[in-house]
């Protein structure tokens, strides 16, 4: 029998999840907050803060809904943001929606993007609201589409990111800084020449290898054969310099699967720079039928970023060793495994391979002509997903595989190509086949979930 409840992966008990927010650790639990609407599994209802935390990103406990779109300055959502600790408190910044009736285009009329903070001591409880920015306060030459704090702290000072769209439709992101958290100023906009998108989402900032890097989600870049296959992207630039005059490198997508949009990142007690995505992509035309039962939507597995010689690399995050679930299986080339999900599977392929999954997805590497392919062949299973391509040279090719019950998440090339996508398999125990390489494949259990609201 079909079980989509995922076994590795975080999604609402109820009703519709989309970004990733607020990730920390702070009091010795790892925080995350997401984007909410337990009302309808399909995201009309009123959107708020979820939250779940954990001691060690395998023990989930949801707590509720700290954050609720309950004040004037957010009354069509309590929209995507962050959270900063403060002495003994996490301050939560982030993006009061506010959508006026009428006859708007909600781009340059109709529309309020409020930058709200609030303060909470434990991720559950949360304290009153203050506007520290409404749409007035935005340089003159933004549209109304300007959102998603990413706050951080350096030395003594305060810096805040905000995606936005300019009046010209480009993509651009507003860094401000302050002296307390509390009163901003512009200190540049960081939007290159020429546009790339219209609109950028989600910025986060992080440092890693003594390198600054820019993520954002920006929507409207031209679609290609190995890229930009999505309808929005979400990818990582390197900005080269410093913050407030440094440039930005060229953009390279987090990953090239179906289902992966607005990702933030955290840095774990150990150092570790971890990231987190939605699994999900705002507006497309494919399907995920959990929703007739009740919720949609699940965030990525943390990933484990770390800085190589061509840029940034992803790996399923470390802690998912401890769930293994007795030995490893051998899986030989040409062989067809019944395996029960969850599991993670590695090979290393040398040249072409097919890796073959529930009878009707395959990720296939054609050498020849240099390419990476992710195919549904099974219209159900996929839910309307079809084909995605990248880039891959030759030599040896590692794959790492996380599979859960309703996602797949394939870290290929050492983790430089991911390709992350929903499936929805009609038995929680599939067929995998494999030509052209041997693997390896690891029964795991599933992590603990809990809901105490
Ligand atoms: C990205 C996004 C954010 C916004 C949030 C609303 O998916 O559109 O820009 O804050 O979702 O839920």
């Amino acid at each position: 029998m079909a079980d989509w409840r995922q076994a590795l992966h975080l999604e609402p008990p109820q009703g519709w999840l989309n970004d990733p927010n607020g990730l920390c650790f702070f009091h010795g639990l790892y925080h995350v907050f997401f984007q909410y609407s337990p009302g309808s599994a399909d995201g009309t209802s009123a959107k708020g803060w979820g939250h779940w935390q954990s001691p060690d990103l395998l023990h989930w406990t949801f707590t509720g809904e700290p954050l609720l779109p309950d004040t004037p300055w957010e009354r069509n959502g309590a929209y995507s943001g962050c959270a900063v600790p403060c002495g003994e408190v996490l301050r939560l910044y982030y993006t009061g929606n506010v959508k006026h009736p009428g006859p708007y285009d909600y781009i340059h009329t109709g529309r309020e993007a409020n930058t709200l903070l609030a303060e909470t001591p434990d991720g559950i409880h949360v304290g009153p609201k203050q506007r520290l920015m409404a749409s007035t306060d935005y340089p003159a030459d933004c549209s109304l589409h300007v959102r998603d704090p990413k706050v951080w702290r350096e030395a003594d000072r305060w810096y805040m990111l905000l995606g936005a769209r300019s009046l010209q439709d480009a993509g651009r992101v507003l860094l401000y800084r302050s002296a307390d958290g509390l009163a901003w100023e512009l200190a540049r906009v960081l939007e290159p020449a020429p546009a790339f998108g219209y609109m950028w989402e989600c910025p986060d900032h992080f440092i890693l290898d003594g390198r600054r890097w820019l993520s954002v989600s920006p929507q409207g870049l031209p679609h290609g054969e190995t890229e930009n296959q999505n309808q929005y992207q979400s990818g990582w630039f390197a900005l080269n310099g410093d913050l407030e005059t440094g440039t930005l490198s060229g953009f390279t997508e987090w990953d090239k699967g179906f289902d992966f949009y607005a990702p933030q990142t955290l840095q774990a007690p150990d150092g570790r720079l971890l990231l987190i995505g939605w699994m999900g992509m705002p507006d497309a035309d494919y399907r995920n039928p959990t929703a007739a039962l009740g919720w949609q939507h699940c965030l990525t597995l943390p990933r484990e970023i770390e800085a190589g010689p061509d840029g940034l690399c992803q790996r399923p995050l470390r802690e998912l060793d401890a769930l293994a679930d007795g030995q490893p299986l051998a899986l030989t080339a040409g062989q067809t495994l019944a395996l029960p999900l969850p599991f993670r599977l590695r090979m290393t392929a040398d040249r072409d391979f097919t890796l073959t999954l529930a009878g009707g997805l395959r990720l296939e590497r054609d050498t020849g002509a240099g390419r990476l392919t992710l195919r549904f062949d099974d219209e159900a299973l996929g839910g309307g997903r079809t084909l995605r391509r990248a880039v891959c040279g030759e030599g040896p090719l590692t794959v790492d595989l996380v599979a859960d019950r309703a996602s797949l998440e394939f870290y290929c090339g050492g983790g430089t190509t991911v390709f992350s996508t929903r499936f929805y398999p009609a038995d929680s125990t599939i067929p995998v086949a494999v030509q052209g390489a041997d693997a390896t494949v690891q029964p795991l259990r599933p992590m603990t979930f809990a809901i105490e609201e």
